[in-house]
């Protein structure tokens, strides 16, 4: 590995802390329908996709961002409950935040644009989605080949022993069945190294791509941050919000995941008629 990732090293998550932006002249464009039908014919003629997800892609399913107004990020501190200070120190308060997480989780399912990035991949427009969503929505659409950069609400493990554990245990308050530890879900924490197999998966499927779709994503979380910038092909955004990071992309298409894709389905639709 080289670049951004010194000494080949595999990065742990922080947060705002950026590494200098690609500065490629990348022209911001506006929702327009030309936008749209020229995304839509790159999709359509590029070899290889990639697709890259962040919260923003799973608000149109209910699931908060962590963010925008009303993310989790303004209702709790991301130190008090996303470190592993935080669970080692207060582990019932860290415990209880995600059993709510979770909770909330099961009342949830994939929306359109979920299902619409499934399709294209069994279409052949789209070959990896990489998120750093741990809601479970790109697998549970019927997307294949995802790799979930921050791990997982769906399966656990004791932090003290790592010995898997069952979500029911976890959700009843139970200790670790062999050595009684702390159970937790299998997601990131900041200062957690990313699972190695996600992030080297997506690391190739973006350099290997000549289209990256980066969808609903602030891009301030170290090292997804820096994905974008490991691109070679051309580099769309599709966000609700301005980022910082706008500057980098081909295209920056302003509105919801979910309805941008719907709208660039009609399109790739209409080509193919
Ligand atoms: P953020 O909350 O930082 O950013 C979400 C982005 O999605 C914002 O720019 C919103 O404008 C945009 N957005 C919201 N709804 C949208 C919609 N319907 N369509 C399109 N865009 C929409 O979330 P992430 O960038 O995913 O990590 O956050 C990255 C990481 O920070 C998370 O994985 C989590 C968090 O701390 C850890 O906890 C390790």
């Amino acid at each position: 590995m080289s670049g951004p990732f010194p000494g080949g090293r595999r990065p742990v998550v922080q947060s705002k802390e950026r590494k200098k932006s690609r500065e490629n002249g990348g022209v911001v464009g506006v929702t327009e329908r030309s936008d749209i039908r020229e995304v839509a014919h790159w999709i359509r003629t590029s070899n290889y996709t990639a697709v890259l997800t962040g919260a923003g892609m799973s608000t149109e399913s209910g699931i908060p961002d962590f963010r925008s107004a009303g993310g989790w990020w303004r209702q709790v501190d991301p130190r008090k409950v996303a470190t592993v200070e935080a669970l080692e120190t207060d582990y019932p308060f860290f415990r209880d935040f995600y059993r709510a997480r979770i909770e909330g989780l099961r009342a949830c399912r994939p929306h359109r644009g979920h299902y619409l990035l499934a399709e294209w991949e069994a279409k052949g427009w789209v070959h990896a989605v990489a998120t750093q969503n741990v809601d479970g929505f790109h697998l549970q659409a019927g997307s294949r080949t995802v790799y979930e950069l921050h791990g997982s609400l769906h399966t656990f493990r004791c932090h003290d022993c790592g010995s898997p554990a069952e979500e029911p245990e976890f959700m009843e308050g139970r200790s670790c069945s062999r050595c009684g530890g702390r159970l937790r879900p299998n997601i990131v924490l900041f200062g957690e190294l990313l699972p190695s197999d996600a992030w080297e998966g997506a690391l190739a499927a973006i350099r290997w791509a000549d289209l990256v779709l980066v969808i609903g994503t602030s891009l301030e979380v170290y090292p997804v941050s820096q994905l974008p910038s490991m691109a070679k092909g051309k580099l769309v955004f599709i966000n609700l919000e301005p980022t910082a990071e706008d500057g980098m992309f081909d295209r920056v298409i302003r509105g919801k995941a979910g309805e941008v894709l719907a709208a660039l389905d009609g399109e790739l639709r209409a080509a193919e008629a």
